[in-house]
């Protein structure tokens, strides 16, 4: 990706942390900026369910979270993305690992109350087996009633298949948050319960 389209993308972003405040406003209760989502390329239909075990990501998974990544998503995160976001904020990484190939990763925040997802993908290949599933049910499991009882996502409106697939978990869409991407893209902001 040439530079000059990354910084655009970083610029981007940190307009969205701006621009989130508005949002802060209608719900208190949401109150944390929202990270882009990308718009995703293709995807298999296999729909043969394989197990996997969901860990921390580590340097070394770099490179194949980043062939993940870039084949997900229409405008990637680079490497010093995925590093800014860790050094920044309360952020963590997991890549879901079967048969010691990493075949999906999440990145997440540790908000007071909530868990907000920011980057989540699967391997084409490797879509429709229940990964992605795996992935939330890990998520769903570091909530608590007594803290953090959400977790909190936008989505894309033209992501049908992501909007489908946390649907399918258990999501609800709160609410549409328009031009939330920019180029007049709008996202849904979805939220898992306890
Ligand atoms: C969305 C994504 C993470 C789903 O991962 P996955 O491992 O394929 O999901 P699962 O196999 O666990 O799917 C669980 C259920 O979600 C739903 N689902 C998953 N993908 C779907 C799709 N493309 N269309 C409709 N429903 C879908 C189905 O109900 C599915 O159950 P089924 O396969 O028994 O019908 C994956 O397609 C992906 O990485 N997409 C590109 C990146 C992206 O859009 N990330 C999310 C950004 S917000």
């Amino acid at each position: 990706m040439p530079r000059n389209q990354f910084f655009g993308f970083f610029l981007f972003s940190k307009c969205l942390t701006y621009s989130s405040k508005s949002y802060k406003n209608i719900i208190s209760a949401l109150s944390q900026p929202a990270s882009p989502r990308r718009k995703p390329m293709d995807e298999t239909t296999d729909k043969q369910r394989m197990e996997c075990h969901v860990r921390w990501m580590i340097r070394r998974d770099m490179p194949e979270v980043l062939a993940i990544e870039t084949e997900s998503f229409e405008f990637p995160w680079l490497e010093e993305d995925f590093i800014r976001y860790f050094r920044q904020r309360n952020c963590i990484g997991a890549i879901a690992e079967h048969d010691n190939r990493v075949v999906g990763f999440m990145v997440y925040e540790l908000m007071r109350k909530r868990l907000h997802v920011a980057n989540f993908a699967v391997a084409k290949e490797f879509r429709r087996r229940g990964i992605g599933g795996q992935m939330v049910a890990k998520l769903i499991s570091k909530l608590s009633s007594q803290r953090r009882r959400r977790i909190v996502l936008e989505v894309r409106e033209t992501n049908l298949p992501a909007k489908d697939f946390f649907a399918s978990l258990g999501f609800r869409v709160l609410f549409l948050l328009k031009n939330h991407f920019g180029e007049s893209e709008n996202a849904y902001l979805m939220q898992y319960m306890l």
